[in-house]
């Protein structure tokens, strides 16, 4: 233990050893820098002192004493996030109340309506690259407004707090893939958040989707929208979701090599790549490489040499080892 301790320590002096270690504090700042969002309004502050917590205090004016009490779990936000989305600059009390600034808080406030998206970005020139209106329309179409009707509203899937236009900021599959199915699981994973909408239970989507195999490796890298919508040309995120009897079933729509995942998931990767660096650099830099979506003869010569590299490696380790001992 100590002996190991001690050859750490010398081998930290080596400069080889001092500057990779540099590398990798400059690699975490610029991580961090890069990930820094905005500050928020400081009158947020008054409202998160309870709205980031799992009990609050409050002066209980009938008993004149400082109270304790749970908070419920889908009032608790969370900060980072919300520093980190589209609407970051806003006050608490552009969207809600004023009046919320006491509590207990007014119990009529709960009937408060809320601006919805096209409240305030439809018809804005401005956001005319996002096609708020023609989403609405698509959205219309979905099972879920047929079902559920004004009770599923397009803030259930986007958060207002916390939204980002991930798809088109992002260029990293597996990141857009998780932001995306986090949407969907927030609710389809939560029986009190279903619940809200529906009086049946969710669904048990692990055994739904039992047909497909390496289940959890295809949630990582594609969307749900990807087989529960079907692809609309004119937008970047399709938004109706298809009743589940049309559901994408059939493995060679992705796995080939014209998948359609080249005009859903992969467009804006390929769009803002093939003009920077061309479409086999787009390809290798992308964690998911689909098998068989792409016959590109480099790709194949590039994976046998990183593989001798690989297996060249490990023999040197081994060799090495042997003439250690
Ligand atoms: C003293 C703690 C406290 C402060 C400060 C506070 N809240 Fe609340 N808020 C709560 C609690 C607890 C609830 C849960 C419902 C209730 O008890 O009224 C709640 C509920 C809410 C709700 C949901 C209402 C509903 O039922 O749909 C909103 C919206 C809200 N607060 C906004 C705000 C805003 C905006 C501010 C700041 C201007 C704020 N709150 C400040 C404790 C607080
Ligand atoms: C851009 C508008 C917007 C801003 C800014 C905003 N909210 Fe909200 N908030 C909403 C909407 C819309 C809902 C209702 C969501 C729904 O329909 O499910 C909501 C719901 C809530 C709820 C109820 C729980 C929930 O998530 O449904 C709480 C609590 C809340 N907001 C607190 C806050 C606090 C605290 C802030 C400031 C840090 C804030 N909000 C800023 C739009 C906003
Ligand atoms: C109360 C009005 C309001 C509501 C409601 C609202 N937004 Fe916004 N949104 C804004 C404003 C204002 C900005 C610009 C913020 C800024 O410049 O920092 C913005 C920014 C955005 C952006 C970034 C645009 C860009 O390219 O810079 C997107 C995307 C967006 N909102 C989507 C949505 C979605 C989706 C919803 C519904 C879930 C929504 N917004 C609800 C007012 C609103
Ligand atoms: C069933 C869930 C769901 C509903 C409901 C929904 N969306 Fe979306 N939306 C998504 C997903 C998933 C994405 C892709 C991820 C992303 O980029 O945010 C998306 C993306 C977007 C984008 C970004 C598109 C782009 O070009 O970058 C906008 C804007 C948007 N939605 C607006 C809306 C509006 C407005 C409504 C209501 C009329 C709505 N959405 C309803 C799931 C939904
Ligand atoms: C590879 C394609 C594919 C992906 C990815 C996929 N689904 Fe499905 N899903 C299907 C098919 C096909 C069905 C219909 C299954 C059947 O009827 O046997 C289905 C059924 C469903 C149902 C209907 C459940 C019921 O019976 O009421 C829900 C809800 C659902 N999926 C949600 C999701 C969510 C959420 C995700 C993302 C985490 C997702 N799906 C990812 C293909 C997919
Ligand atoms: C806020 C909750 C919520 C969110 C978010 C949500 N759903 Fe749903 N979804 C429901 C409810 C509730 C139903 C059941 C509707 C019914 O049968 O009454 C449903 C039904 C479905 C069905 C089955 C439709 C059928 O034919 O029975 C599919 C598929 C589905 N959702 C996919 C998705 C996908 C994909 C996303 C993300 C882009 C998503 N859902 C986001 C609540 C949600
Ligand atoms: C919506 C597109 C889509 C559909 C539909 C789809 N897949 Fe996939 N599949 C993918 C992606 C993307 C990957 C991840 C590729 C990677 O990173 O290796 C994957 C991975 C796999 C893997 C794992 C390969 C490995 O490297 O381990 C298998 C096996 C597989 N799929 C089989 C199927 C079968 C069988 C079906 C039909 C029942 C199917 N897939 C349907 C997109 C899809």
């Amino acid at each position: 233990m100590l002996k190991s301790g001690l050859t750490s320590a010398s081998s930290f002096n080596s400069p080889a050893m001092r500057s990779s270690f540099l590398f990798f504090i400059v690699l975490i700042l610029f991580l961090g820098f890069s990930k820094s969002s905005q500050a928020l309004a400081p009158e947020n502050e008054s409202c998160l002192k309870c709205h980031t917590h799992q009990t609050i205090t409050f002066h209980n004016t009938l008993t004149k004493r400082e109270d304790k009490r749970l908070m419920n779990p889908l009032y608790i936000l969370d900060k980072d996030h919300f520093a980190s989305g589209v609407h970051a600059k806003f006050k608490c009390i552009d969207c809600h109340s004023a009046d919320y600034s006491k509590y207990p808080h007014n119990a009529e406030l709960k009937l408060e309506p809320l601006s919805t998206c096209l409240d305030c970005h439809g018809g804005d020139a401005k956001y005319a690259a996002y096609q708020f209106e023609k989403i609405d329309l698509e959205f219309q179409k979905s099972v879920h407004f047929q079902k559920s009707g004004d009770s599923f509203t397009c803030s259930k899937c986007h958060n207002q707090h916390y939204y980002q236009a991930k798809s088109r900021n992002s260029s990293e599959v597996g990141d857009i893939v998780k932001f995306s199915n986090e949407m969907c699981m927030s609710c389809h994973s939560n029986n009190s958040k279903f619940q809200l909408i529906s009086d049946k239970l969710k669904p048990a989507l692990s055994q739904i989707h039992e047909w497909l195999p390496n289940q959890e490796l295809h949630f990582l890298n594609v969307r749900c929208i990807e087989c529960h919508t079907q692809v609309v040309d004119s937008l970047s995120v399709s938004h109706n979701i298809l009743p589940k009897e049309k559901a994408l079933k059939n493995c060679v729509e992705c796995h080939s090599k014209n998948s359609m995942l080249e005009a859903s998931l992969y467009k804006y990767k390929n769009l803002q790549s093939r003009s920077k660096i061309g479409k086999l650099n787009s390809i290798i830099k992308n964690k998911s490489y689909v098998i068989g979506a792409y016959q590109n003869i480099w790709l194949n010569y590039i994976s046998i040499l990183i593989l001798i590299l690989a297996l060249a490696g490990i023999s040197i380790h081994v060799i090495a080892r042997i003439i250690k001992k």
